[in-house]
């Protein structure tokens, strides 16, 4: 569909954004849906992101998607958020609606979704997550949110994980976990291997393995139990050295790219009321990874 004047604008705010795959994914939305709209990722540093923000209502834009490192910064400037983004601390879609700016948070059930498509129900299993920031918040958030537990954090520096744990715990007993929360705890990295045999998930949410040359945050996949799903938030490369060790031990996986298109229909319900198409979404998705752009 031809821009034009009536064209609606969406922007991602993040820095840097040159690496994002969701320009690609909302405009093949847009061109499949016939939606006169527009997406733009925008690099936003970070002194500038509460102009950025008034930007939007100013321009009267659609909305926006927000990502690393605005998702914190962001919140206090809207005017109304969800009660999943108050939890997880942080916004990753905004919608401007009649010039008042709607934060919400799609990571959380994009994260969901994905464990869905994958067969995956977490309601009273056992999970086991590397990391302690943003993106280890929202999945233990939803992991809480749909009955799981308990819910280990192990990191790579110990008193983030405390930190998170006790956030959790909080927003827990605040009732946002409506299918019952579980127990969420702090773990050493030395301890990982006691609580694994216990554990129906293990989910990377580390930026390791991120790129050609990367690690694995974990690599003895062996006392966690047979069927035990392994996770990795990190979508490129589609398989990275954490799913590849996890495969080796016989564990079944699951990449990044569904969390990441999941978030993307679901943000598609706050700008415009409809589920952004899914199946497009990953198709462009893949292109764009491949370098052949969308
Ligand atoms: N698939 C998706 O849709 C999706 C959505 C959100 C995020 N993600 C991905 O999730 C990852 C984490 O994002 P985030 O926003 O949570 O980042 P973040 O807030 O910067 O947190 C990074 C985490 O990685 C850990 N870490 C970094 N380097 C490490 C190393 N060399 N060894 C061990 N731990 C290390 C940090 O540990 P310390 O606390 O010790 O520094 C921290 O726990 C990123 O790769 C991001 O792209 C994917």
């Amino acid at each position: 569909m031809a821009i034009d004047a009536r064209t609606q604008l969406l922007v991602l705010l993040g820095h840097p954004v040159g690496h994002s795959l969701s320009p690609a994914m909302h405009n093949a939305g847009f061109h499949e849906r016939g939606r006169n709209a527009c997406y733009l990722a925008c690099d936003v540093a970070p002194p500038d992101v509460a102009a950025a923000v008034a930007g939007l209502r100013a321009l009267r834009a659609a909305g926006a998607n927000v990502t690393v490192p605005h998702k914190e910064a962001v919140l206090p400037l809207m005017d109304e958020v969800s009660p999943t983004a108050r939890a997880a601390g942080a916004v990753n879609t905004i919608a401007v609606r009649d010039g008042r700016l709607y934060g919400d948070n799609t990571d959380v059930g994009g994260f969901l979704a994905s464990l869905a498509e994958a067969g995956y129900d977490p309601r009273g299993r056992g999970a086991l997550l590397f990391g302690a920031g943003g993106a280890a918040r929202g999945v233990a958030l939803g992991l809480l949110q749909a009955g799981a537990g308990p819910v280990w954090i192990a990191n790579r520096t110990y008193g983030r994980a405390v930190e998170l744990a006790k956030a959790l715990s909080v927003a827990a007993g605040a009732g946002v976990a409506p299918g019952g929360a579980g127990a969420v705890a702090p773990l050493a990295m030395e301890a990982v291997a006691t609580v694994a045999p216990r554990a129906g998930l293990v989910v990377n949410c580390t930026s390791v393995g991120l790129g050609a040359a990367g690690q694995s945050v974990w690599n003895d996949f062996s006392r966690f139990p047979p069927g035990t799903l392994a996770v990795d938030l990190v979508y490129n490369p589609e398989v990275t050295p954490f799913l590849g060790a996890a495969e080796t031990a016989g564990l079944p996986t699951l990449g990044g790219l569904g969390m990441l298109v999941h978030q993307a229909a679901l943000a598609w319900e706050v700008w415009f009321g409809e589920k952004g198409p899914v199946d497009v979404f990953y198709a462009a998705a893949r292109r764009a990874l491949a370098g052949d752009g969308a």
